[in-house]
């Protein structure tokens, strides 16, 4: 006897996402553009959100039309509230609506502590941590608004935050980088308890060494990769498309009762590694 109360999910498929509306911040570069990329693909209708380097984000919105669907880039600072407002008021008024946020848009300004400028500490909680919250926020009013589509999608909306390893894994020289992952844990654990009720999923992806341009120094030289390997026991490092396709899942229907989780992408990094040798 079938005791489920619902319908089985369909069967995966190539475009789990067709039809729906992502915005992707920080969207023109290393996991952000992977992520865009992996979302047309996916079938997705998708909004390029960059602050700098505009060629960069035209090309990806060409490359991501390839894919047959709609996409357009926005220059917006996530951290100002009136960009972030306008942002999605564009996208509604342009493609009807939004169903999945990727809040990825995040910086390094790495110093020890007493090197590092207030400046350095309010950029990068403004943007990786701030920036997050007010893209939520104006998503979650316009999920609010439209609600289920049941053709389009099982929930209302779904916010992707993407965080780090270092939510778990303290990282000196990187105090303001680490709290502003601590904070989007915690963060994205609230804001799912909040709105699970109203059938919006919020969950996070938490890479670990992901080769984009944020990180070259620490893969970029053979020596600088061996050590870094020695942190992962995958014994790789990270592709931008291993971030990409964790995300697109993470928003298929398929997905549906993952609420609240962060998704570890990272090669083993945040399982102790030393201690595989030690303690
Ligand atoms: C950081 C990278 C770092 C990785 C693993 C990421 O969140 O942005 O610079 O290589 O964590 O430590």
């Amino acid at each position: 006897m079938n005791t489920s109360t619902h319908d089985a999910p369909p069967a995966f498929s190539a475009t789990p996402l067709k039809g729906q509306k992502a915005l992707v911040t920080g969207g023109n570069s290393g996991i952000g553009k992977a992520t865009a990329l992996a979302l047309g693909r996916a079938g997705a209708d998708v909004v390029v959100n960059y602050v700098s380097d505009q060629p960069a984000a035209e090309n990806l919105v060409k490359e991501i039309e390839g894919f047959g669907v709609r996409a357009y880039a926005h220059e917006a600072d996530v951290s100002r509230e009136d960009q972030v407002v306008d942002m999605v008021a564009r996208m509604v008024r342009e493609l009807g609506t939004i169903d999945i946020l990727i809040a990825n848009a995040g910086l390094q300004r790495d110093a020890p502590l007493t090197e590092m400028s207030l400046d350095a500490w309010n950029k990068v909680l403004g943007v990786n941590l701030t920036g997050q919250f007010l893209c939520a926020r104006e998503a979650v009013k316009e999920f609010r608004r439209r609600g289920v589509v049941p053709e389009v999608s099982r929930s209302a909306g779904k916010i992707v935050c993407m965080s780090s390893v270092h939510q778990l894994i303290p990282w000196a020289g990187h105090v303001n980088y680490a709290a502003s992952k601590g904070g989007v844990e915690m963060m994205m654990t609230t804001l799912a308890q909040e709105l699970a009720p109203q059938r919006i999923r919020v969950n996070a992806v938490a890479p670990g060494a992901i080769r984009t341009p944020i990180n070259r120094s620490a893969w970029e030289t053979k020596q600088a990769e061996a050590e870094l390997l020695r942190l992962i026991p995958y014994g790789r490092v990270g592709d931008p498309e291993d971030i990409g396709t964790a995300v697109v899942a993470l928003c298929s229907d398929q997905f549906d009762y993952v609420v609240g989780t962060t998704l570890y992408v990272d090669g083993g990094m945040t399982l102790f590694p030393g201690f595989a040798t030690g303690g």
